[in-house]
């Protein structure tokens, strides 16, 4: 049976005890790929962060919570040798420089300093022990081709899976999804205006073709 690591939902930094900064994502795209996966005979270890959809109950799936950006990069760097990692989960960029263990009072305006979080994905397909198959993800609202290039390249995966807003359509906290699948050596497979479950099944069926002729 083939291992997959995958990061689904949103991470936190908290700011005091009861603010914090996130990302949009319900998780519905993620819990989508675990239940390809499953259907694919993976066994499945899920990092992730919080999400509004129903998590899949499975014996094949072991799930982690992994709150902020420095949580999910420890755990997943326990699972450096699985043969597909697909990095969905919507990290934050930033952290508080400061965190304040009492609550801030309100006052007339406030700085908060940011500072940069370590990137999971980049940091787990730039090491020497790896997964077989690493998958991005990259959500662009403009250039959405040539920016998503250039994220393959520089986050160093195998993958990308990039989404873009059709006209009429926001992607987050929408039912559908609509892209692409962009691979290392240049070739692009359109993944169309889907649901969610179908844009997973064809990202997944679509890696499992191209690595099995390879
Ligand atoms: N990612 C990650 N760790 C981070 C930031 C992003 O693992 N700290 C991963 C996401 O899970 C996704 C990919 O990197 O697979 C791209 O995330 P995205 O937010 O689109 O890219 P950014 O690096 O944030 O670039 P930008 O916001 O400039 O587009």
């Amino acid at each position: 049976m083939k291992t997959a690591l995958i990061t689904i939902g949103s991470t936190r930094e908290y700011i005091d005890p009861v603010r914090y900064i996130s990302n949009e994502s319900s998780g519905r795209q993620g819990v989508a790929l675990i239940r390809s996966l499953l259907k694919h005979k993976f066994k499945v270890i899920c990092l992730y962060g919080y999400v509004s959809a129903k998590l899949v109950k499975s014996s094949n799936v072991q799930y982690i919570f992994t709150p902020n950006a420095k949580t999910m990069l420890q755990e997943a760097k326990k699972f450096k040798n699985v043969d597909l990692a697909i990095f969905n989960a919507a990290v934050n960029d930033y952290k508080v420089k400061n965190f304040s263990n009492k609550k801030i009072k309100t006052k007339n305006g406030l700085t908060i300093k940011l500072i940069n979080n370590p990137d999971v994905l980049k940091t787990i397909s730039s090491s020497k022990v790896k997964p077989k198959i690493t998958v991005g993800f990259a959500y662009e609202t403009n250039d959405v081709f040539p920016n998503a290039q250039k994220k393959l390249k520089m986050k160093k995966c195998d993958y990308i899976v990039l989404n873009f807003p059709t006209a009429k359509n926001i992607i987050f906290n929408n039912l559908k999804n609509n892209g692409a699948l962009l691979s290392k050596s240049g070739t692009q497979y359109n993944l169309g205006h889907v649901t969610k479950t179908v844009f997973a099944n064809k990202i997944i069926s679509t890696i499992i073709r191209l690595e099995n002729a390879t």
